[in-house]
Protein backbone atom coordinates (compact mmCIF):
# COMPACT_ATOMS: atom_id res chain seq x y z
CA UNK A 1 0.00 0.00 0.00
CA UNK A 2 2.81 2.45 1.03
CA UNK A 3 2.93 5.31 2.85
CA UNK A 4 0.36 6.90 0.86
CA UNK A 5 -3.04 5.48 0.04
CA UNK A 6 -5.59 7.10 -1.85
CA UNK A 7 -9.16 8.06 -1.38
CA UNK A 8 -10.68 4.89 -3.79
CA UNK A 9 -8.16 2.53 -1.88
CA UNK A 10 -9.19 3.41 1.10
CA UNK A 11 -12.96 3.47 0.10
CA UNK A 12 -12.81 -0.52 -1.07
CA UNK A 13 -10.19 -0.82 1.50
CA UNK A 14 -13.02 0.07 4.26
CA UNK A 15 -16.15 -1.72 2.73
CA UNK A 16 -13.71 -4.89 2.84
CA UNK A 17 -13.71 -4.67 6.70
CA UNK A 18 -17.27 -3.32 7.23
CA UNK A 19 -15.52 0.13 8.09
CA UNK A 20 -19.06 1.88 8.21
CA UNK A 21 -19.39 5.36 8.74
CA UNK A 22 -22.06 7.99 6.89
CA UNK A 23 -22.23 11.68 6.88
CA UNK A 24 -25.64 12.71 7.50
CA UNK A 25 -25.73 9.60 10.24
CA UNK A 26 -22.32 10.36 12.48
CA UNK A 27 -22.16 6.71 12.85
CA UNK A 28 -19.77 4.84 14.69
CA UNK A 29 -17.42 1.73 13.76
CA UNK A 30 -16.07 -1.19 15.98
CA UNK A 31 -16.24 -4.60 13.94
CA UNK A 32 -13.63 -2.08 11.78
CA UNK A 33 -11.71 -1.46 14.50
CA UNK A 34 -11.29 -5.18 15.71
CA UNK A 35 -11.16 -6.52 11.97
CA UNK A 36 -8.30 -3.78 11.87
CA UNK A 37 -6.08 -5.44 15.17
CA UNK A 38 -6.68 -8.77 13.66
CA UNK A 39 -4.99 -7.80 10.67
CA UNK A 40 -2.35 -6.43 12.78
CA UNK A 41 -2.71 -2.65 11.82
CA UNK A 42 -4.47 0.24 12.83
CA UNK A 43 -6.05 2.81 10.73
CA UNK A 44 -5.11 6.69 12.65
CA UNK A 45 -8.36 8.38 12.80
CA UNK A 46 -9.36 10.06 15.28
CA UNK A 47 -11.05 13.15 15.34
CA UNK A 48 -13.56 11.34 13.17
CA UNK A 49 -12.73 12.70 9.82
CA UNK A 50 -12.48 9.95 6.79
CA UNK A 51 -8.74 8.97 6.98
CA UNK A 52 -9.28 9.35 2.91
CA UNK A 53 -8.66 13.02 4.06
CA UNK A 54 -5.55 12.79 5.67
CA UNK A 55 -3.09 10.04 4.45
CA UNK A 56 -0.64 11.10 7.13
CA UNK A 57 -3.52 9.50 9.67
CA UNK A 58 -3.33 6.12 8.08
CA UNK A 59 -0.68 4.48 10.46
CA UNK A 60 0.81 0.90 11.04
CA UNK A 61 1.38 0.01 14.59
CA UNK A 62 1.97 -3.00 16.30
CA UNK A 63 -1.07 -3.82 18.65
CA UNK A 64 1.24 -3.32 21.60
CA UNK A 65 2.40 -0.21 21.11
CA UNK A 66 2.35 2.14 24.45
CA UNK A 67 -0.50 4.64 24.31
CA UNK A 68 -2.44 3.40 21.51
CA UNK A 69 -6.68 3.77 21.69
CA UNK A 70 -8.15 0.72 23.38
CA UNK A 71 -9.99 -1.59 21.31
CA UNK A 72 -13.58 -1.45 21.20
CA UNK A 73 -14.90 -4.26 22.97
CA UNK A 74 -18.12 -3.60 20.63
CA UNK A 75 -19.61 -7.37 22.07
CA UNK A 76 -19.25 -6.55 25.46
CA UNK A 77 -20.92 -3.16 24.95
CA UNK A 78 -23.57 -4.71 23.39
CA UNK A 79 -23.86 -7.63 26.26
CA UNK A 80 -24.25 -4.95 28.69
CA UNK A 81 -26.49 -2.82 27.20
CA UNK A 82 -28.74 -5.93 26.70
CA UNK A 83 -27.93 -6.31 30.57
CA UNK A 84 -29.36 -2.86 31.52
CA UNK A 85 -32.34 -3.25 29.72
CA UNK A 86 -33.34 -6.61 31.05
CA UNK A 87 -32.33 -5.33 34.95
CA UNK A 88 -34.56 -1.98 34.19
CA UNK A 89 -37.34 -4.29 33.37
CA UNK A 90 -36.54 -6.18 36.48
CA UNK A 91 -36.51 -3.30 38.84
CA UNK A 92 -39.90 -2.03 37.20
CA UNK A 93 -41.25 -5.41 38.27
CA UNK A 94 -40.23 -5.45 41.79
CA UNK A 95 -41.01 -1.71 42.37
CA UNK A 96 -44.66 -2.36 41.65
CA UNK A 97 -44.63 -3.58 44.80
CA UNK A 98 -41.60 -2.44 46.90
CA UNK A 99 -40.08 0.98 47.34
CA UNK A 100 -36.42 1.12 46.75
CA UNK A 101 -35.18 1.20 50.61
CA UNK A 102 -33.62 4.67 51.17
CA UNK A 103 -35.17 8.05 51.73
CA UNK A 104 -38.26 8.01 53.60
CA UNK A 105 -38.50 4.27 52.26
CA UNK A 106 -35.55 3.38 54.27
CA UNK A 107 -37.39 2.14 57.28
CA UNK A 108 -36.54 2.68 61.12
CA UNK A 109 -33.26 0.26 61.85
CA UNK A 110 -30.32 2.66 62.80
CA UNK A 111 -28.18 0.10 61.87
CA UNK A 112 -25.18 0.00 58.74
CA UNK A 113 -26.32 3.72 58.18
CA UNK A 114 -24.19 6.39 56.66
CA UNK A 115 -24.72 10.06 56.51
CA UNK A 116 -26.15 11.39 53.23
CA UNK A 117 -23.40 13.28 52.39
CA UNK A 118 -21.06 10.83 52.65
CA UNK A 119 -23.09 7.90 51.04
CA UNK A 120 -24.00 10.53 48.03
CA UNK A 121 -20.51 11.63 47.08
CA UNK A 122 -18.63 7.93 47.57
CA UNK A 123 -21.68 6.34 45.84
CA UNK A 124 -21.35 8.72 42.51
CA UNK A 125 -18.14 9.39 42.38
CA UNK A 126 -17.31 6.83 39.95
CA UNK A 127 -19.74 7.85 37.44
CA UNK A 128 -17.22 11.27 37.22
CA UNK A 129 -13.86 9.55 37.99
CA UNK A 130 -13.88 6.46 35.97
CA UNK A 131 -14.47 8.13 32.56
CA UNK A 132 -12.28 11.34 33.99
CA UNK A 133 -9.42 8.42 33.86
CA UNK A 134 -10.57 6.80 30.84
CA UNK A 135 -10.27 9.48 28.97
CA UNK A 136 -6.56 10.82 30.82
CA UNK A 137 -5.23 7.50 29.59
CA UNK A 138 -6.55 7.14 26.10
CA UNK A 139 -3.57 9.48 23.98
CA UNK A 140 -6.44 8.71 20.45
CA UNK A 141 -9.53 9.38 21.46
CA UNK A 142 -13.33 9.69 19.20
CA UNK A 143 -12.48 13.94 19.13
CA UNK A 144 -16.41 15.14 19.52
CA UNK A 145 -17.20 11.42 21.64
CA UNK A 146 -14.30 12.75 24.14
CA UNK A 147 -16.34 16.33 24.28
CA UNK A 148 -19.93 14.78 24.40
CA UNK A 149 -18.52 12.67 27.23
CA UNK A 150 -17.33 15.72 28.40
CA UNK A 151 -20.41 18.26 28.45
CA UNK A 152 -23.10 15.57 29.25
CA UNK A 153 -22.09 12.36 31.46
CA UNK A 154 -19.27 14.03 33.18
CA UNK A 155 -21.13 17.76 33.93
CA UNK A 156 -24.17 15.46 35.07
CA UNK A 157 -21.95 13.48 37.52
CA UNK A 158 -19.51 16.57 38.64
CA UNK A 159 -22.85 18.19 39.86
CA UNK A 160 -23.85 15.13 41.43
CA UNK A 161 -20.87 14.25 43.17
CA UNK A 162 -19.03 17.41 44.33
CA UNK A 163 -22.17 19.94 44.97
CA UNK A 164 -25.48 17.75 45.17
CA UNK A 165 -23.92 15.77 47.82
CA UNK A 166 -22.59 19.04 49.75
CA UNK A 167 -26.04 19.96 50.42
CA UNK A 168 -28.14 17.27 50.15
CA UNK A 169 -30.00 17.18 53.83
CA UNK A 170 -30.83 13.87 53.30
CA UNK A 171 -31.38 11.10 56.25
CA UNK A 172 -28.94 8.68 56.22
CA UNK A 173 -28.35 6.42 54.02
CA UNK A 174 -28.56 2.29 54.32
CA UNK A 175 -24.94 0.74 53.81
CA UNK A 176 -25.98 -1.54 51.42
CA UNK A 177 -27.60 1.03 48.90
CA UNK A 178 -24.03 3.08 49.15
CA UNK A 179 -22.57 -0.36 48.14
CA UNK A 180 -24.90 -1.32 45.09
CA UNK A 181 -24.56 2.84 43.89
CA UNK A 182 -21.26 2.61 43.94
CA UNK A 183 -20.67 -0.55 41.85
CA UNK A 184 -23.55 0.34 39.60
CA UNK A 185 -21.99 4.14 38.72
CA UNK A 186 -18.68 1.93 38.54
CA UNK A 187 -19.86 -0.05 35.57
CA UNK A 188 -22.08 2.22 34.55
CA UNK A 189 -19.25 4.72 34.38
CA UNK A 190 -17.09 2.62 32.35
CA UNK A 191 -19.20 1.71 29.88
CA UNK A 192 -20.60 4.88 28.95
CA UNK A 193 -17.03 6.11 28.79
CA UNK A 194 -15.67 3.32 26.74
CA UNK A 195 -17.82 3.85 23.94
CA UNK A 196 -17.65 7.25 23.59
CA UNK A 197 -13.77 7.26 23.78
CA UNK A 198 -13.18 4.37 22.37
CA UNK A 199 -16.20 3.00 19.85
CA UNK A 200 -18.46 5.81 18.61
CA UNK A 201 -16.71 7.78 16.14
CA UNK A 202 -18.53 11.03 14.52
CA UNK A 203 -18.40 12.39 11.37
CA UNK A 204 -17.78 16.29 11.26
CA UNK A 205 -21.52 16.43 9.78
CA UNK A 206 -22.48 15.37 12.82
CA UNK A 207 -21.75 18.50 14.59
CA UNK A 208 -25.01 20.12 12.32
CA UNK A 209 -26.80 16.97 12.54
CA UNK A 210 -30.85 17.44 14.36
CA UNK A 211 -29.79 14.70 16.58
CA UNK A 212 -27.32 16.25 18.29
CA UNK A 213 -28.96 19.68 18.60
CA UNK A 214 -32.20 18.01 20.15
CA UNK A 215 -30.28 15.69 22.55
CA UNK A 216 -28.23 18.48 23.76
CA UNK A 217 -31.14 20.96 24.54
CA UNK A 218 -33.54 17.84 26.05
CA UNK A 219 -30.25 17.27 28.19
CA UNK A 220 -29.57 20.70 29.35
CA UNK A 221 -33.35 21.10 29.71
CA UNK A 222 -33.17 18.15 32.13
CA UNK A 223 -30.42 19.17 33.92
CA UNK A 224 -31.73 22.05 34.91
CA UNK A 225 -35.09 20.96 35.75
CA UNK A 226 -33.31 18.62 37.56
CA UNK A 227 -31.53 20.85 39.23
CA UNK A 228 -33.98 23.61 40.41
CA UNK A 229 -36.28 20.66 41.72
CA UNK A 230 -33.69 19.10 43.76
CA UNK A 231 -33.05 22.53 44.88
CA UNK A 232 -36.80 23.37 45.81
CA UNK A 233 -36.92 19.83 47.98
CA UNK A 234 -33.98 20.97 50.06
CA UNK A 235 -35.35 24.36 50.78
CA UNK A 236 -38.06 22.76 52.37
CA UNK A 237 -35.62 21.97 55.62
CA UNK A 238 -33.96 22.87 57.77
CA UNK A 239 -30.28 21.18 58.84
CA UNK A 240 -31.10 18.23 60.75
CA UNK A 241 -34.59 18.47 59.76
CA UNK A 242 -35.99 15.12 58.31
CA UNK A 243 -39.62 15.34 57.81
CA UNK A 244 -41.64 15.85 54.94
CA UNK A 245 -44.13 18.56 53.13
CA UNK A 246 -45.67 19.17 49.73
CA UNK A 247 -43.47 20.83 47.05
CA UNK A 248 -44.35 23.49 45.77
CA UNK A 249 -42.97 26.00 42.90
CA UNK A 250 -41.26 24.93 39.44
CA UNK A 251 -42.61 22.08 37.93
CA UNK A 252 -43.77 20.83 41.42
CA UNK A 253 -46.92 22.51 40.53
CA UNK A 254 -47.41 20.16 37.48
CA UNK A 255 -45.47 16.69 38.70
CA UNK A 256 -45.05 15.18 41.76
CA UNK A 257 -41.28 13.82 40.61
CA UNK A 258 -40.38 17.04 38.75
CA UNK A 259 -36.33 16.11 39.91
CA UNK A 260 -36.87 12.55 38.57
CA UNK A 261 -38.68 13.82 35.43
CA UNK A 262 -35.59 16.27 34.89
CA UNK A 263 -33.24 13.17 35.11
CA UNK A 264 -34.98 11.26 32.95
CA UNK A 265 -35.33 14.11 30.45
CA UNK A 266 -31.44 14.40 30.83
CA UNK A 267 -30.50 10.70 30.32
CA UNK A 268 -32.94 10.37 26.79
CA UNK A 269 -31.50 13.80 25.80
CA UNK A 270 -27.63 12.26 26.26
CA UNK A 271 -28.93 9.47 24.45
CA UNK A 272 -30.52 11.31 21.34
CA UNK A 273 -27.05 13.50 21.17
CA UNK A 274 -24.68 10.04 21.29
CA UNK A 275 -27.15 7.77 19.54
CA UNK A 276 -25.42 4.92 21.35
CA UNK A 277 -26.95 1.70 22.36
CA UNK A 278 -25.32 2.12 26.05
CA UNK A 279 -26.55 5.65 26.58
CA UNK A 280 -30.23 4.57 25.30
CA UNK A 281 -29.94 1.67 27.49
CA UNK A 282 -28.61 3.74 30.63
CA UNK A 283 -31.72 5.98 30.17
CA UNK A 284 -34.12 2.92 30.40
CA UNK A 285 -32.33 1.67 33.29
CA UNK A 286 -33.02 4.92 35.13
CA UNK A 287 -36.40 5.57 33.86
CA UNK A 288 -37.20 1.87 35.81
CA UNK A 289 -35.24 2.85 38.40
CA UNK A 290 -37.00 6.46 39.51
CA UNK A 291 -40.06 6.45 37.44
CA UNK A 292 -41.81 4.32 40.30
CA UNK A 293 -39.85 6.17 42.98
CA UNK A 294 -41.39 9.04 41.30
CA UNK A 295 -45.23 7.29 41.90
CA UNK A 296 -44.70 5.94 45.25
CA UNK A 297 -43.66 9.95 46.47
CA UNK A 298 -47.32 10.73 44.39
CA UNK A 299 -49.03 8.36 45.87
CA UNK A 300 -47.16 9.30 49.26
CA UNK A 301 -47.85 13.00 48.65
CA UNK A 302 -51.69 12.31 48.04
CA UNK A 303 -51.98 10.17 51.22
CA UNK A 304 -50.27 13.10 53.47
CA UNK A 305 -52.69 15.54 51.95
CA UNK A 306 -55.98 13.83 52.80
CA UNK A 307 -54.76 13.17 56.57
CA UNK A 308 -53.82 16.90 56.44
CA UNK A 309 -57.04 17.60 54.98
CA UNK A 310 -58.92 15.53 57.83
CA UNK A 311 -56.80 17.00 61.14
N1 LIG B 1 -29.88 8.17 37.40
C1 LIG B 1 -30.38 7.39 38.33
O1 LIG B 1 -30.48 6.20 38.11
C2 LIG B 1 -30.81 7.98 39.67
C3 LIG B 1 -31.21 7.12 40.70
C4 LIG B 1 -31.61 7.67 41.92
C5 LIG B 1 -31.60 9.05 42.10
N2 LIG B 1 -31.20 9.87 41.08
C6 LIG B 1 -31.22 11.33 41.27
O2 LIG B 1 -30.67 11.67 42.54
C7 LIG B 1 -31.39 12.76 43.12
C8 LIG B 1 -31.92 12.34 44.51
O3 LIG B 1 -32.68 11.16 44.36
P1 LIG B 1 -33.70 10.68 45.50
O4 LIG B 1 -34.24 9.37 45.12
O5 LIG B 1 -33.06 10.85 46.84
O6 LIG B 1 -34.84 11.82 45.35
P2 LIG B 1 -36.02 12.18 46.37
O7 LIG B 1 -36.52 10.96 47.03
O8 LIG B 1 -36.98 13.06 45.64
O9 LIG B 1 -35.24 13.04 47.49
C9 LIG B 1 -34.47 14.16 47.15
C10 LIG B 1 -34.16 14.95 48.42
O10 LIG B 1 -35.27 15.70 48.85
C11 LIG B 1 -35.74 15.25 50.11
N3 LIG B 1 -37.19 15.22 49.99
C12 LIG B 1 -37.91 14.53 49.09
N4 LIG B 1 -39.23 14.79 49.24
C13 LIG B 1 -39.32 15.66 50.26
C14 LIG B 1 -40.42 16.30 50.90
N5 LIG B 1 -41.68 16.08 50.50
N6 LIG B 1 -40.18 17.13 51.94
C15 LIG B 1 -38.91 17.36 52.34
N7 LIG B 1 -37.82 16.79 51.77
C16 LIG B 1 -38.03 15.95 50.75
C17 LIG B 1 -35.13 13.90 50.34
O11 LIG B 1 -34.96 13.61 51.69
P3 LIG B 1 -34.91 12.08 52.24
O12 LIG B 1 -33.77 11.42 51.51
O13 LIG B 1 -34.68 12.23 53.69
O14 LIG B 1 -36.23 11.44 51.90
C18 LIG B 1 -33.80 14.09 49.62
O15 LIG B 1 -32.93 14.81 50.42
C19 LIG B 1 -32.54 13.10 42.16
O16 LIG B 1 -32.15 14.22 41.41
C20 LIG B 1 -32.65 11.87 41.28
O17 LIG B 1 -33.09 12.21 40.00
C21 LIG B 1 -30.80 9.35 39.89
Amino acid sequence: MGSTLDAAALSDFSSDHSFTFSASSGSFRGGAWNSLSQCGARLASPDGETAARDTSRTTLQTPSEPGERMACQEQVVHCISGGLILAGVLFLLRQLRFQMPYGRYAGSSKRWLVPARVAWFLQELPSFLVPVLLLLSTHQPSILGKYLLLCTFCLHYFHRTFIYSLFTKSRPSPLKIMISAFAFCSFNGFCQGHYLLHCAEYTEAWLRDIRLVTGLILFFLGMAINIHSDYILRCLREPGDFTYKIPRGGLFDYISGANFFGEIMEWFGYAIATWSMPAFSFAFFTTCLIGPRAYHHHRWGCAFNSSAMKK
